[in-house]
């Protein structure tokens, strides 16, 4: 047993102070937002119901999954929608627009909180990381009552116990920190599958992204922590794990009695009951021979690679400062191929970096033809303030990049279509994941390669791995049915 579910929180000792130690004062907490929340059950009748909002990556979601593990802990009930008592937005800012988006949800939630007194408001995440984002909060959005980052969200029951007390806006943010507060809960949003964050942060400073600056220098989780979270995540029913990073290849650097990527993976694979692994993302430069070993000899890890490469241009490479070239790339993902041939590659790409050419967008797409990806993001690049890019000469003009952006994705699209249809007629195993939205009778699932998957079932499929017949391709989906060849 573990120091969070041997915790009963209604023997902790309220007329005490608070404790110094993590994760002991955010049980602490925890359990002074549930003498709240027990009051607000007597006034109103009903327990307090939050609304969380998840804007950007997988990180992210993961995060949202912990602020709903302590909300529930606390006491709190999920809402059906943004007319909620507590609504928190986990935002992004790795794109202009992704900020636009969450200025303009708030006009809406200042609206309902003129009509719902109880409602606290709460941002938190990537954009809060910046402080003219938190100026800007502090001087045109007064109604907001607490503001917290990326580094300390096993705060959130303490920021809310201070929100609750002061009466006014508590915003709270820390530029940086070597801190990983381990044993807090965590929502899961589907039973049978979980994000497991190896590591946190990242190092390398790719020259038109805003992470490295949010999101703090890299620090990885000790393998026993993480051995142990897959272990009961197992106990509970999970069957397929996504280790998550924004570098996942150089996992283990700064932890003592030096332990690489490839010998974690090695240990993930002996947790029994365990049946897939997946992993997100790796560098091109960190990933090692080793790393492509492992992938070969597991019967467990996915045979799919989400491996960003962002330009084909090596002289853009060098500016993006990715510390590869066109060459290389190339060369790593003929190494990876011939090790595990049925391999599903897909990218991230980004158009319309400063003093791009129309040559070095055709070197893009050649390495779009060349590696002929299962799928990938396509991106127009965005000009983030703090970032070195930001600066540089040569900005691109907006029509031009668009007219390549087009081009670049009506070719990504085409080959996918092909690529995705090379198990078309074969049995595959698919882990279902949920019912159909569309088609009534049919439930919905992913091959290892993270291809989707519809096939005639019922709910009581959910979260197992069946073997699928893949009858008919879709393009970027199949149609089949469970059971082997007719
Ligand atoms: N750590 C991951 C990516 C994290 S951000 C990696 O290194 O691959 C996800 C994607 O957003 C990036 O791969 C990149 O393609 C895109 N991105 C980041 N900054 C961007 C910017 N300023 N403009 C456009 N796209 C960007
Ligand atoms: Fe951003 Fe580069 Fe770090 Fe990825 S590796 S998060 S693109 S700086
Ligand atoms: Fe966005 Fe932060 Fe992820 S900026 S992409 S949510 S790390």
């Amino acid at each position: 047993m573990d120091m969070y579910s041997e915790t009963d929180f209604e023997k902790i000792d309220l007329s005490q102070k608070p404790p110094r130690e993590e994760p002991e004062r955010q049980y602490y907490y925890i359990a002074r937002c549930r003498e709240w929340v027990r009051e607000f059950k007597q006034k109103n009748g009903r327990p307090p119901c939050f609304f969380t909002q998840t804007f950007g990556c997988q990180m992210n979601a993961r995060d949202s999954e912990k602020l709903e593990g302590i909300l529930r802990q606390a006491g709190f009930e999920e809402a059906g929608g943004e007319n909620a008592d507590f609504v928190l937005y986990n935002t992004c800012t790795v794109r202009e627009n992704a900020n636009q988006r969450v200025y303009g949800r708030l006009g809406y939630l200042n609206a309902l909180k003129k009509k719902n007194p109880h409602m606290l408001i709460a941002l938190c995440g990537c954009m809060m990381q910046e402080p003219q984002v938190v100026e800007k909060i502090r001087k045109s959005y007064g109604f907001v009552d607490i503001v917290f980052g990326t580094h300390n969200i096993f705060k959130l029951a303490e920021l809310i116990s201070r929100r609750v007390e002061e009466q006014h806006m508590v915003v709270d943010i820390w530029k940086d920190t070597k801190q990983i507060v381990e044993e807090l809960p965590a929502e899961r949003k589907f039973p049978f599958k979980s994000g497991v964050n190896i590591m946190f942060g990242c190092n390398n400073f790719c020259s038109y992204c805003i992470v490295p600056y949010v999101r703090g220098r890299e620090r990885s989780r000790k393998p026993e922590d993480i051995i142990a979270e897959i272990q009961r995540l197992t106990e509970d029913g999970v069957v397929e794990v996504m280790l998550l990073g924004q570098n996942v290849n150089s996992y283990g650097k700064n932890l003592e009695g030096s332990v690489t990527f490839a010998q974690l993976l090695r240990r993930v694979e002996e947790i029994q009951g365990l049946k897939r692994i997946r992993f997100m993302t790796s560098h091109p430069k960190d990933l090692s021979e080793e790393l492509i070993q492992v992938m070969k000899e597991s019967k467990k890890i996915c045979h799919h690679l989400h491996l960003p490469v962002q330009s084909g241009s090596s002289r853009i490479l060098k500016a993006m400062n990715r510390r590869y070239t066109k060459e290389q790339y190339l060369e790593l993902v003929g190494r990876i191929r011939e090790a595990v041939p049925d391999i599903s590659l897909t990218t991230d790409i980004i158009v319309g970096f400063p003093g791009e050419t129309e040559e070095d967008f055709q070197e893009t797409m050649d390495v779009v033809e060349k590696v002929r990806f299962d799928s990938a993001f396509t991106f127009i690049y965005s000009r983030r303030s703090g970032t070195p890019a930001a600066s540089m000469e040569d900005q691109v003009e907006e029509s031009v990049v668009k007219d390549r952006f087009d081009r670049l994705l009506r070719r990504v699209q085409e080959i996918s279509t092909d690529v995705c249809a090379r198990d078309l007629h074969t049995t595959q195993d698919v882990l279902v994941e949920s019912l159909n939205d569309h088609l009534e009778g049919y439930v919905t699932g992913r091959l290892g390669n993270n291809t989707v998957v519809h096939l005639p079932g019922d709910a009581s499929l959910v979260g197992t791995i069946v073997p699928v017949y893949l009858e008919e391709s879709k393009g970027f989906y199949y149609m089949g049915t469970a059971g082997q060849e007719p």
